[in-house]
């Protein structure tokens, strides 16, 4: 099932989710493959659950956008563990629509989490894989990647989602 993505000014998308304790259930695997469904639609890299309103700790991530099966990846409960170097890029959130902003990030990141089956393993990623692990796991506590830029900037967001919302463009 698509999942509709909800938009920044939803509280959900502020709320640290909640550890994910059971695994391997059939529920996790469905909202797993609904996560992939729904990130595919939308046509973003990586999705949390709180962004299709579920404050749960699981994100999942694809930097090939679906080309390559061995992208896919599932975080549960993900920490990161190590931030190295430095990225300045143009960042954008499914959550954020329209809005792209430069932000400053880690440039290799290891990231410790859980699979399906809760078995707990380490992935290290560079670049675009390691701005997205550092994005998602933001995501899951309840971070926007515009806590990461001026407060100038974020308040012009702000003022900008405020305007779509009383148009009705932001819903
Ligand atoms: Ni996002």
């Amino acid at each position: 099932m698509i999942y509709p993505i909800v938009k920044y000014g939803n509280p959900v998308l502020d709320t640290p989710a909640a550890t994910i304790t059971e695994f391997d259930t059939p529920e996790l695997h469905q909202l797993i493959g609904d996560m992939f469904e729904s990130m595919m639609a939308a046509k973003g890299v990586g999705l949390a659950a709180p962004q299709i309103g579920i404050s749960r700790r699981i994100a999942v991530i694809d930097i090939s956008c679906g080309e390559n099966p061995a992208d896919k990846l599932i975080l549960i409960n993900p920490e990161i563990i190590r931030n190295e170097g430095s990225q300045t890029c143009e960042e954008g959130c499914l959550s954020l629509p329209g809005f792209r902003e430069n932000v400053r990030r880690g440039k290799r990141t290891t990231v410790r989490a859980q699979n399906l089956k809760g078995e707990w393993f380490e992935i290290t990623g560079d670049d675009l894989l390691a701005r997205a692990l550092q994005h998602e796991t933001d995501h899951l506590a309840g971070k926007l990647y515009i806590t990461h830029v001026s407060m100038l900037k974020r308040d012009l967001i702000r003022r900008k989602v405020k305007k779509l919302q009383k148009a009705g463009e932001w819903a």
